[in-house]
């Protein structure tokens, strides 16, 4: 039987986020509340669907590869050159672009632990070696991160906010590694969660693009712009990075569906608004109850919440959470992440947990 490489068969398989259609397929229950996979709770924009609509008719053909009208408005949004976007399915698809395109086999990519669990698959999967840095009070340790880079690091990634914690680093802490970060590493600052950060210490990390370094900033339609069904993000880098990053990119890779809703999207700034205000006020409401229930947890930038529990009882508690009908994410054994819901969304949750208490889960 044909076997691969050992790099690939020592990778853990990614567990994605549970189906609702799974939980009535397992459980019978019929109407589960999803918060584990961080998706908007709202939807999609309107005009988005609108745009799917209307886009439905033309899928006999192939969609433009170069995704020319999407980068056109992302070029006028972000007052950047097309020349500096590439598009993917899912910025899931940029992340393995980015590692197929800068490493092989022998290479290292430095990252933060526990961080966003596709890079280290990635980069297994091209026979590379993942670097895991452990946070530092929830937060990327980026004087540490720097500290690992060697000449065999190509890539280091920065989540920011971070997943699972929901933590962001500073303007300052950015730059600071920056200064660290020595020619020929690419710097992959991953900003899915852009939208949602309140904290005005935020770095803009496009300024290091204009400042001529190697950095490739990625975003996705999947977050607050509710689009994460349809699969489409983006990169942003210079032009050097991304001309080589379009050579490994499969040609029809971002279908046209989702080309039109994202264009779509980028048009509803209302929407966006909506979302960010839904997500503050169930945030608000989260930390309320939290707080009541004794449950430790971390302040978010993101829309999720990490939940400290203090003891290994991730599993147990999923499993309870389960069979209330809400589906949540264990992180490890002692933490779990909890996706900022609907209203009725976060008190159906509120309750479960309570229930849960009650019956004896000790939180
Ligand atoms: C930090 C981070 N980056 C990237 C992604 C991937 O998003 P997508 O491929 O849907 O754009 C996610 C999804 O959960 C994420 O949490």
């Amino acid at each position: 039987m044909i076997r691969p490489p050992e790099y690939i068969r020592s990778i853990a398989p990614y567990v994605p986020g549970k189906p609702v259609e799974e939980l009535r397929r397992e459980l019978g229950i019929g109407d589960a509340v999803k918060l584990a996979s961080n998706e908007n709770p709202l939807g999609p924009s309107p005009m988005a669907v609108e745009a799917v609509r209307s886009a439905a008719g033309g899928v006999n053909r192939y969609p433009d590869g170069s995704g020319f009208y999407l980068k056109n408005a992302l070029s006028e949004k972000l007052n950047v050159d097309q020349e500096c976007l590439i598009t993917g399915n899912g910025s899931n698809e940029i992340i393995d672009i980015a590692v197929r395109t800068f490493m092989c086999a022998g290479d290292e990519a430095v990252m933060g632990t526990p961080s966003f669990v596709v890079y280290p698959l990635a980069v297994q999967s091209v026979g590379a070696r993942g670097i895991q840095v452990p946070l530092k009070e929830w937060r990327h340790d980026l004087r540490a991160m720097a500290d690992e880079i060697t000449e065999r690091t190509r890539v280091v990634f920065v989540a920011n906010p971070n997943n699972p914690t929901g933590t962001i680093n500073s303007a300052g802490e950015f730059d600071d590694f920056m200064q660290r970060v020595p020619d020929g590493v690419l710097v992959v600052v991953d900003e899915a969660y852009r939208e949602y950060v309140q904290d005005g210490g935020y770095p803009d990390t496009m300024e290091y693009l204009r400042a001529g370094r190697d950095i490739l900033i990625l975003r996705t339609f999947s977050k607050v712009y509710g689009l994460a069904g349809l699969r489409i993000g983006y990169g942003i880098s210079n032009r050097e990075i991304i001309r080589e990053m379009e050579k490994v990119r499969e040609p029809f890779n971002v279908s046209s569906v989702a080309q039109a809703a994202a264009i779509a999207a980028l048009g509803d700034d209302a929407h966006v608004e909506r979302s960010v205000s839904l997500n503050e006020e169930g945030k608000e409401y989260l930390y309320a109850e939290l707080q009541r229930l004794g449950i430790g947890f971390l302040a978010t930038e993101a829309n999720f919440v990490y939940v400290m529990l203090g003891r290994p009882v991730a599993s147990e508690l999923y499993g309870r959470l389960l069979e209330e009908g809400v589906i949540i994410r264990p992180v490890g054994t002692d933490a779990v992440r909890i996706t900022i819901g609907l209203p009725e969304e976060n008190r159906l949750l509120v309750e479960a947990l309570q229930r849960v208490m009650q019956g004896g889960l000790d939180l």
